[in-house]
């Protein structure tokens, strides 16, 4: 079974596992190729909800493609669930998250809601946090700042650049990527995060910080993992 079948089966695995939530109730959308998986599973279904909550541009593209409402945050006040991948997950649901850019609108979305359900393939489990560069979305300005504080933590830092995936925005791959929300991304490599609270806490307070793609405080509650024998489902 390759990546994307694996995808595809968790991402049907969190689609039934929403539709148990009661109807008429508002839901919380990730964003990434898994999160895909899971919005084309669940269109079918669309109307078991009121609406929905988007994690970034792309995703609300998607939903609107299918049909779904998408709904301001700031109108929403109840949220039973936030379905999303991660980049990372430990075994206590801490993750790494922002490969795809979105980390912000993600961890805003997630903290509104009462579950966070991570969808992912087992590739994505790892015992410590830290293989995946770690992304910290910044305001410009402040990049020379937070690259001198974020060495100190004894990563090495990278710039974000645009990406071919992000031509259809005019960004071209010599060009810092540009997140939805008029950010820059530093990429942390080589870190091992023992203490995911600590460390969330510790970059969340350097000056010139959006948001770093560590969820301790939002840790998965829920998590679906597929590999080759189907799909497990750990609860936090
Ligand atoms: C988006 O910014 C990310 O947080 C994604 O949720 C994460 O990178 C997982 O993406 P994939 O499902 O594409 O691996």
């Amino acid at each position: 079974m390759n990546q994307d079948q694996l995808k595809q089966m968790v991402g049907e695995a969190a689609r039934d596992e929403v539709l148990k939530l009661p109807a008429g109730q508002v839901l919380g959308v990730g964003t990434g190729s898994t999160a895909n998986c899971f919005i084309d599973a669940l269109a079918p279904h669309k109307d078991h909800f009121a609406g929905t909550v988007s994690s970034s541009n792309a995703t609300t593209e998607r939903l609107l493609k299918h049909g779904f409402q998408v709904l301001d945050p700031n109108d929403v006040v109840s949220l039973p669930a936030y379905v999303d991948g991660a980049d990372e997950i430990n075994p206590a649901g801490y993750m790494i998250k922002g490969g795809g850019g979105a980390l912000t609108r993600e961890k805003v979305i997630a903290s509104m809601a009462q579950q966070f359900i991570c969808i992912c393939d087992s590739s994505k489990q790892v015992p410590v946090l830290g293989n995946f560069a770690l992304p910290v979305e910044i305001i410009p300005l402040a990049r020379g700042a937070v690259t001198r504080e974020l060495d100190k933590l004894g990563g090495k830092v990278t710039l974000r650049l645009a990406k071919s995936t992000r031509a259809d925005l005019g960004q071209t791959p010599s060009e810092p990527f540009v997140t939805d929300n008029g950010g820059w991304i530093l990429d942390v490599a080589g870190l091992q995060i023992a203490d995911p609270v600590k460390m969330e806490s510790i970059i969340n307070q350097i000056a010139g910080v959006i948001t770093v793609g560590l969820f301790a405080k939002e840790k998965a509650n829920i998590l679906l993992v597929s590999n080759s024998a189907g799909v497990e489902r750990i609860v936090f």
